[in-house]
């Protein structure tokens, strides 16, 4: 291979239309999917103090916002929801007049061409913001994927495009599978949280949707942070039980895993850059120590270079409004 001199990489770097040329991962806004928390009333919004510039809505103000997505350019959204009460059996989570089923046609009318995914899971649902049903201190898996299936058909019905369980109880992906396709919603698909780790990056999101667990912790269902080998395990039983497409959740700090699991699967993989990322980068620029826009811009880049499809991210609308203004 030839050297220096004859080999200049600088050459390529020397002008910002030949750097455009050359770049090998872009961003559009089109790569984004934006969160948001959807809470009873009318006319809230209300902050997320460890989140800035993240809301809770009420469904009409969730109507709208959807609308301003859209005008620059986000095509799809997550739902999470705050119902106005928590039982032990998350009945919220599966009442067809549920906060998210109501919140999913109110969107719909807004803006038609907008992708609606719903998260499901039982920790915004349950009086101890555990993920699903409990025995003393200890969550049964099989009885609670009975009400994550019931959930993910109750969002379908709902009109939800997509379904995206979070809770990761073994088995989940076939039971919403297997009830999605009896009701006659085969052509759903689920979008799987296949590798999630027991994260302290989900603090800010567990106020946002108040999840937090009254007792505990949740490493007894989501993943130890030290293990590579066992997520490309989870993400190959999830594709075999039949997500459509995965999720490696949180993003930045598993760069590593959304490169594995890209080299081993062909289904479009999916990274959540969660509210710790978030609120590590708006503390830090409030405080003017980085350059706001160019270091989400850099991350987001990563996180796509690393290998992923799209990304789910609170900085997303942020994101589409400075690739609108020519960012790069
Ligand atoms: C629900 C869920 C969580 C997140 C997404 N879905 C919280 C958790 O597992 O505790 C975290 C997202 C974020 O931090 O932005 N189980």
């Amino acid at each position: 291979m030839a050297t220096f001199p004859i080999v200049r990489p600088r050459r390529l770097r020397a002008s910002s239309t030949l750097r455009d040329l050359v770049r090998e991962t872009t961003l559009h806004a089109s790569d984004f999917i934006y969160p948001m928390f959807i809470v009873p009333g009318e006319q809230q919004r209300r902050a997320v103090s460890s989140m800035p510039g993240v809301f809770q809505l009420s469904i009409d103000e969730a109507a709208k916002e959807a609308e301003t997505l859209a005008a620059i350019g986000i095509r799809a959204v997550i739902l999470f929801g705050l119902p106005p009460e928590k039982d032990l059996r998350a009945s919220g989570a599966y009442d067809d007049q549920g906060i998210v089923q109501r919140a999913i046609p109110a969107i719909r009318s807004a803006v038609p061409e907008m992708l609606i995914i719903t998260d499901v899971c039982l920790c915004e649902y349950t009086s101890h913001g555990h993920c699903g049903v409990m025995k003393g201190e200890v969550l049964l898996n099989d009885p609670t994927l009975e009400l994550i299936a019931r959930t993910a058909l109750s969002h379908a019905r709902a009109g939800a495009d997509v379904v995206a369980p979070s809770d990761m109880m073994d088995g989940r992906v076939a039971a919403i599978r297997g009830v999605l396709d009896k009701e006659g919603f085969q052509d759903v698909p689920i979008m799987s949280y296949a590798v999630k780790f027991a994260s302290g990056f989900y603090g800010p999101f567990r106020e946002a949707a108040d999840s937090a667990p009254a007792f505990g912790d949740r490493r007894a269902y989501q993943m130890d942070p030290g293990n590579a080998r066992e997520a490309l395990k989870e993400a190959a039983l999830d594709e075999a039980e039949g997500a459509d497409m995965l999720i490696v959740k949180p993003a930045l700090p598993y760069l590593d895993l959304l490169w594995r699991v890209r080299e081993r699967t062909n289904l479009p993989l999916v990274a959540y850059n969660v509210s710790g990322e978030y609120a590590m980068v708006k503390a830090a620029a409030q405080n003017d120590w980085i350059d706001e826009r160019r270091v989400v811009l850099e991350a987001m880049t990563s996180i796509r270079r690393a290998g992923a499809d799209l990304i789910i991210s609170y900085h997303a609308p942020d994101v589409a409004r400075w690739l609108a203004e020519g960012a790069s």
